[in-house]
């Protein structure tokens, strides 16, 4: 057996197809190369939930439901006041997201609609968890969901309080996209062992945001934005990659369990994040991550993932860089409980075996004195 998992096909699922060899990602059949262009997060997260793309009147049935659902218990709000200013917003949404069952009536209703209807839930409240969060450690009052405005632009709105122009919304919209789901990544993986205990949908939602916080997951869309901001200058980039190199750590933002060649994600990042970049006036952060790249390849034979250039396109588009990760859980939150669904309509608790390597299970017990 390989470490990690590695190669292990760990169960079926219909939601979404990865071929590593070729590039290939798809949800429920749709390439994300047809779904970032044409579609819209709402729309996405009704093809993850029900299985099929919506017709006009579906689609507007689900983002009216996710729409109608933002807006967070008031304890909540209290709660997420209450933290200290600068804890970690990943955590602040590992704890909220947990707190949230508390105020959900339906929270252990285990029936297959309830579920559904706690899928819309947490996906729309994920995004006020963190914009709230942003606000009151800057001392401000939580900005209020606007019911006229789609996912993507109000969760701009939320987080800062102003109207986004189109390129921003799109940006948004194709990153929430990109980011929804990924079949059985750590995080997936974790929230279905949880389901798969058939614990609640919170429950499930908890363990995967903790998956996701790590630097070899989520977390690290954060380090390469600070590397960049480390290294900082176009004409140190080569001397900073060379010395990871010798030092022998990783850069964050390349290689990939699954994809042996480009992440299918990051096509579409790079053209974002150039477009964004140059449109703000900030194109050295897209030179500098083209170069990363060059020289990565060129040495290692790395390709980036989805991590590399989200940095770039997130810092350029205004979201602070600790909200990176919360906002990739904002995303992936529709596929995990896309997963959870799953899960739950043909369930066999999730509990493999270990390869034992300890000592032989004869060694007889003997009175601490003696030791
Ligand atoms: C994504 C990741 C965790 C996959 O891990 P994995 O499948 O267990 O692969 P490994 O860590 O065993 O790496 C295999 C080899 O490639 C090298 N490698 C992998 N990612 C690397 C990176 N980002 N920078 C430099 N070398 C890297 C490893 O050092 C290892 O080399 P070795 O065989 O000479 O020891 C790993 O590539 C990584 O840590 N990347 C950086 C973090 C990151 O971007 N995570 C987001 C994933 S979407």
């Amino acid at each position: 057996m390989k470490a990690g998992l590695e190669d292990v096909v760990a169960g079926e699922s219909g939601i979404c197809y990865i071929d590593g060899l070729l590039g290939i990602l798809a949800y429920r059949g749709y390439n994300i190369h047809e779904l970032a262009p044409n579609s819209t997060f709402e729309e996405t997260c009704h093809l993850l939930w029900f299985g099929k793309l919506p017709d006009g009147r579906q689609l507007k049935e689900t983002s009216a439901r996710i729409t109608a659902e933002r807006a967070l218990p008031g304890p909540i709000l209290d709660l997420i006041a209450a933290f200290p200013k600068k804890a970690l917003p990943m955590e602040v949404l590992r704890t909220s997201v947990s707190a949230l069952a508390m105020y959900d009536p339906e929270a252990e209703d285990m029936a297959p609609e309830a579920n559904v209807r706690k899928a819309i839930r947490l996906t729309a409240q994920c995004g006020t968890l963190i914009t709230a969060f942003h606000q009151i450690r800057n001392g401000k009052p939580p900005i209020a969901p606007r019911a006229d405005l789609g996912y993507a632009a109000n969760f701009y709105y939320m987080l800062t309080g102003k109207m986004p122009n189109d390129t921003i919304v799109k940006a948004i919209d194709v990153s929430l996209i990109l980011h929804a789901d990924h079949e059985l990544n750590a995080s997936t993986f974790a929230g279905r062992v949880t389901a798969g205990t058939l614990s609640d949908m919170y429950s499930a939602c908890t363990s995967a945001i903790g998956a996701l916080k790590g630097p070899l997951h989520g977390g690290a869309n954060e380090a390469v934005m600070r590397m960049l901001l480390e290294i900082d200058n176009p004409s140190r980039v080569d001397a900073f990659v060379k010395s990871i190199f010798e030092q022998k750590k990783k850069i964050a933002g390349f290689g990939h369990r699954v994809y042996r060649t480009e992440d299918p994600r990051a096509t579409h990042l790079r053209r974002m994040s150039k477009e964004a970049c140059e449109r703000e006036g900030q194109s050295k952060w897209y030179e500098m991550s083209a170069r990363i790249e060059e020289l990565v390849k060129a040495e290692k034979k790395l390709n980036p993932n989805v991590d590399f250039y989200s940095a770039s396109t997130y810092y350029v588009s205004g979201i602070p860089i600790d909200l990176f990760t919360p906002f990739f859980a904002v995303s992936r939150m529709s596929g995990w409980t896309a997963h959870f669904l799953e899960q739950y309509s043909n369930n066999r608790l999730i509990r493999p075996r270990a390869e034992y390597i300890g000592p032989s299970p004869d060694l007889k017990w003997v009175p601490v004195s003696q030791r």
